[in-house]
């Protein structure tokens, strides 16, 4: 579907600053539409002059005449012919006019968006007797109010000048509504703002008083008043109930002849905020137990290796501990990091510096080198995948540089892109057996490998002889002296 911007750029020569009045515009019109109770629609004047739907939106506060899309469709010509001499005069104008799919005939209030210059737009207002609510004393109010900031918009007072604030969260018309008089006395709160009122405690009726005679945080009003710009305003208005607060003056010769004061109760959004935020602190105390555990284990199994004779059962129990070690220190940076995810280099960088301290020997040195990033891992991810380095990087150290070579490199690149992560370890060592078979390989290190490659981390792997140019691609300084061998891992994010 065609944006604003993109309908304003392809059908018409407004200016930049125009066109970003009428962005602003169609940013704030969801109050206009909720303070009127009826569809509201810009039209673009294209440089033929021909009509068309730039944008519409729909009440919230009451039914809508629309029920199809009318964006980017042309204006019939019996409405054209209103929304020209709108624009010509640039009055507000209106008329009842027939629309096709709507049985009723339809009452158009025509308002002139006017910008820096002179008219850039129209904004109609379309409802039918059918549609429209009950005139009670809020719809009398609001319908008032609607009218005068549709002379604002006429006169190119409305919307406020200035950089667009973000008002996804600003409170709307329905979540409560107060209307302010030219010295900011309230005229008229509604049902929903009276509520708000009474949860901080003002039960006193509120007409004729202002908001600090009532007793309540005002600072976004008298700034609303003194810069005629709206202001949007958190605090706590009791130490129990949170209030956002947004005032948009109106104004008319350059004075405040009254204001519009939104407010909504955001105690319950701020208390489940508060909520995340203490959820995330345990998650990571929860880590931070989890290591200390495992390094519990870890000592165990090592007095445990101590007491053996045999040494084989002696290197399996030390294997173990070497395993065990990698996850702790997994849990370790994840007990760190905040949120639910974790930069990977963040995981690899310790698993290299226990590799350098547990695989070193000094008859075979062995340089580890980390080249890439790879982003960020979710935490689930974290621990099988480190799992997995390590056993990579206990092969290549073992089988690449054997007792009696004279050491090399082993370097570990991270790539990939936002669906793959592409991991590759290589040592420049002894070359790997031209026999070799992955699926045919029997050893614990690489069978733990397999199985959380492709169970946990639904990816594949890729054990191969290293080439010249596998060297080059990961940068070994130095004399890339070939060899060695390439295991590849491609995990989907
Ligand atoms: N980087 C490598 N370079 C050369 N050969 C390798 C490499 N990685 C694995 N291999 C070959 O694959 C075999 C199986 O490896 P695997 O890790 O499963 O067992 P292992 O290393 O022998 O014992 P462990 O269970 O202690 O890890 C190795 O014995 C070796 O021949
Ligand atoms: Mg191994």
């Amino acid at each position: 579907m065609a944006t604003l911007a993109e309908l304003v750029r392809q059908h018409t020569e407004l200016s930049k600053e125009d066109a970003s009045h009428l962005q602003q515009l169609v940013g704030e019109w969801g109050m206009l539409a909720d303070l009127c109770f009826a569809d509201l629609v810009l039209y673009l004047r294209d440089t033929e002059g021909k009509w068309l739907v730039g944008a519409q939106v729909r009440p919230a506060t009451g039914q809508t005449i629309h029920r199809s899309d009318l964006v980017d469709t042309p204006a019939s010509e019996e409405e054209s012919a209103l929304l020209e001499s709108t624009f010509t005069s640039q009055r507000i104008s209106e008329a009842e006019l027939d629309k096709v799919g709507i049985d009723d005939s339809v009452h158009v209030l025509a308002i002139p968006v006017r910008g820096e210059t002179g008219p850039v737009a129209v904004m109609t207002r379309e409802w039918s007797s059918k549609t429209s609510r009950q005139p009670g004393e809020l719809e009398r109010t609001y319908l008032s109010i609607f009218q005068r900031f549709a002379e604002m918009i006429a006169g190119g007072a409305f919307p406020f000048a200035g950089r667009a604030a973000d008002l996804s969260a600003a409170p709307r018309v329905g979540d409560g509504a107060i209307v302010l008089d030219e010295n900011a006395r309230v005229r008229y709160a509604s049902p929903n703002a009276v509520s708000a009122l009474h949860r901080v405690g003002i039960s006193a009726n509120a007409v004729g008083q202002t908001l600090s005679e009532l007793g309540f945080f005002d600072s976004p009003v008298r700034q609303a008043f003194e810069r005629l710009e709206p202001v949007i305003e958190e605090f706590d208005q009791t130490a129990d109930v949170t209030l956002l607060v947004r005032c948009i003056p109106i104004v008319a010769d350059e004075v405040a002849t009254g204001g519009m004061v939104l407010l909504r109760d955001v105690t319950e959004v701020r208390r489940r905020d508060r909520m995340l935020l203490s959820k995330d602190a345990t998650i990571r105390e929860i880590h931070h137990r989890v290591k200390n555990n495992l390094q519990t284990i870890s000592s165990l199994l090592r007095l445990q290796a101590r007491r053996l004779s045999s040494p084989e059962a002696k290197a399996a129990v030390q294997e173990s501990v070497r395993r065990i070690r990698t996850i702790a220190l997994v849990h370790e940076t994840l007990s760190r990091e905040p949120g639910d995810d974790v930069a990977f280099i963040e995981i690899v960088r310790p698993l290299l510096r226990l590799a350098e301290e547990s695989l070193q020997s000094p008859d075979r040195p062995v340089r580890f080198v980390v080249g890439g990033d790879g982003g960020r891992l979710p935490a689930t991810i974290a621990t099988p995948l480190s799992v997995v380095l390590t056993e990579l990087l206990q092969n290549a150290v073992d089988h690449g540089f054997p007792e009696g070579s004279d050491g090399g490199v082993v370097v570990v690149q991270l790539d990939g892109d936002d669906e793959e992560m592409h991991i590759t370890v290589v040592n420049d060592g002894h070359p790997l057996d031209p026999g070799f078979d992955l699926d045919a390989a029997t050893g614990l290190g690489l069978s733990i490998v397999r199985t959380l490659v492709t169970t946990e981390l639904n990816g594949t792997i890729e054990i191969r002889p290293g080439r010249a140019e596998d060297f080059v691609a990961v940068e070994i300084e130095g004399r890339p002296r070939g060899g060695g061998t390439v295991v590849e891992l491609r995990l989907p994010r």
